[in-house]
């Protein structure tokens, strides 16, 4: 039986509630969730047990995963037309990950390239942070996703999903996972650090002065970290593969994915341009303008905790109307017995 209302598609996707939202979230994720939500039958989750997996401050994590909450809906997810809420909300979440782990072979993880760079920049690797990518299929595969739109940088997990899922079929029950496709935009998929455009915009660096525009930033520094943002000694204004030019065209592709316009019509829109300082001036602008009613929105939203709880509370009972027999099927194929038969 599968999860789908007037043969809708189904999506499923998640962030973390840690660290600060920035740029390349909006850009890579949260814009297109925002954009399809009339077509499809949508789930989004904040996902606070997969922040877990790093060591976190647990008064920061609680105060962040509502404000991760308060900021969705600003950007324009609407609780109306999607299911939005806490992963830890719904237990079947956690459930899924132990009965998926117990199929899942260890040599699938540990060739995760996220998990490779995280595990060496780590003195001790907690077994959360290896497990993570199971949780994260668990998550797309109890509401029987069929598309999961990530950044670019998420797309070996959604493959990993994949195999699970297929892997579970196989064992189990023809069909009975949906098994998804990850959906990367086409720009945006990939924003690179401001300070450094050979590094991916990163929550983890985004205390690091210049690295991110975080959503919630005031203009004024937006535009200092635009301003400061690293290009190239020439003064060439073009979209190019050249490590070298990585600077100017990280500008050029926020400004395409922001602007939605065509790469012809972007370089069009700078033909005028009195060098790099002008560049960098007007896509901190077209950034600006486009976050200043989304941190309107958020404010209004944060000041009143008791309607963001409620929102929260009915997004985890829609949710679990769909995760919780998905599960129950599970235990049932996997040999448990539910409680009460
Ligand atoms: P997270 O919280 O790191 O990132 C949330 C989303 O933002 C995208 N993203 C980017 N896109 C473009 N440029 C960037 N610099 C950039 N940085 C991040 C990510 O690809 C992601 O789409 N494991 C996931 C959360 C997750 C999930 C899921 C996603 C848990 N369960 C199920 C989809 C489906 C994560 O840590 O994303």
């Amino acid at each position: 039986m599968e999860n789908t209302s007037n043969n809708k598609r189904v999506v499923f996707s998640g962030i973390q509630p840690t660290g600060n939202i920035h740029l390349g979230n909006y850009l890579g994720a949260v814009r297109q969730w925002v954009a399809r939500q009339d077509e499809k039958v949508n789930y989004f989750c904040i996902v606070d047990l997969h922040s877990l997996t790093v060591p976190q401050d647990p008064a920061e994590l609680r105060f962040q995963t509502r404000s991760l909450a308060a900021i969705l809906m600003a950007a324009g997810l609407d609780p109306a037309r999607s299911t939005i809420f806490i992963q830890s909300h719904v237990t079947a979440h956690a459930e899924a990950c132990w009965l998926l782990n117990c199929i899942t072979p260890l040599g699938w993880l540990q060739r995760m390239t996220q998990f490779k760079d995280k595990a060496a920049k780590q003195e001790s690797v907690l077994t959360g942070l290896l497990d993570y990518p199971v949780l994260m299929a668990g998550d797309i595969l109890l509401y029987d996703a069929h598309e999961v739109p990530v950044g670019e940088d998420q797309k070996q997990h959604v493959e990993l999903a994949r195999d699970i899922a297929q892997r579970y079929n196989s064992l189990y029950e023809e069909e009975f996972f949906v098994v998804p496709e990850p959906v990367i935009p086409e720009a945006g998929a990939r924003v690179m650090g401001l300070d450094d455009p050979h590094v991916k915009m990163s929550k983890s660096l985004a205390h690091v002065r210049g690295h991110a525009v975080r959503l919630l930033d005031e203009p004024d520094e937006i535009m200092r970290s635009f301003r400061r943002a690293v290009t190239d000694s020439g003064r060439e204004i073009v979209f190019s593969d050249d490590p070298e030019k990585a600077g100017v065209n990280n500008l050029l592709t926020i400004y395409k994915a922001v602007t939605g316009k065509s790469e012809a019509d972007v370089l069009a829109d700078f033909a005028d341009a009195r060098g790099y300082g002008d560049l960098k001036v007007r896509v901190g602008e077209a950034v600006v303008a486009m976050l200043a009613p989304i941190r309107e929105r958020y404010n209004e939203l944060m000041a009143d905790p008791a309607e963001l709880d409620r929102l929260l509370a009915k997004g985890a009972e829609q949710a679990r109307a769909v995760a919780t027999p998905k599960l129950d099927a599970m235990k049932e194929m996997m040999g448990l017995v539910l409680p009460g038969g």
